[in-house]
């Protein structure tokens, strides 16, 4: 299956000037009860155990569903000092609950991409609309962004809705792009 994907777009208005320097200081960040905390290499157990349910199969990249890809790609997203990502757990009361980033990060052009995802038990609480929703903002009052993307399969009427109620507007549908997960 290779879905067209939309491209949603939400231009900032933050309007500050661009941070010519790459190099991001991880931060934490509070979302009401939850905390937005830099990824550990010791929550590879919990991103494999997410990874593992049929939703995020299907939506989800395929690095996460071994432990030994769980832990490749938290040693990645821990690491912020490339300056293209902010990437952060998603807790509450201690427990891994999702993921938030901002990626893509072209700090010249002072735009990024964001995505989500939401451990199966944790959905339907407004998780994913509100920790994009919050560091879309972020980005755009510390960063300096001016635009933050987000792509989404056009079959994943979650995530739609998700971007949707966070404040993102269809811009179309690129052509020639297709969904990275895999059956
Ligand atoms: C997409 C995803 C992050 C949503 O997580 P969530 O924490 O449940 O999202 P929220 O609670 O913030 O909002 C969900 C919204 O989508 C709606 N929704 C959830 N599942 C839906 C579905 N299958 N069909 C239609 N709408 C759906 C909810 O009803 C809610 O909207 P509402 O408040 O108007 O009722 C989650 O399903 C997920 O992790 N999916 C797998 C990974 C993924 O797809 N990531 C995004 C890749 S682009």
């Amino acid at each position: 299956m290779s879905p067209e994907l939309d491209l949603q777009g939400l231009a900032g208005s933050a309007g500050h000037e661009p941070d010519g320097s790459r190099a991001v200081e991880p931060v934490e960040l509070t979302v009401g009860e939850l905390l937005l905390r830099p990824w550990h290499e010791d929550d590879a157990e919990a991103v494999w155990a997410a990874a593992q349910d049929p939703v995020m199969r299907q939506w989800h990249g395929v690095e996460s569903r071994t432990l030994d890809g769980a832990r490749a790609r938290l040693a990645r997203l821990a690491d912020w000092s490339t300056g293209d990502h902010c990437s952060w757990a998603v807790e509450d009361a201690g427990v891994l609950v999702g993921s938030v980033s901002l990626h893509e990060l072209d700090h010249d052009q002072a735009e990024g991409e964001t995505g989500y995802w939401t451990v199966a038990a944790a959905r339907g609480r407004g998780i994913a609309v509100r920790t994009a929703d919050a560091v879309c903002r972020w980005g755009f009052s510390t960063l300096g962004l001016d635009r933050v993307q987000l792509f989404h399969a056009v079959e994943n009427v979650a995530s739609g809705r998700v971007a949707a109620k966070a404040g993102f507007t269809l811009e179309g549908r690129p052509a020639g792009r297709t969904a990275t997960p895999t059956a």
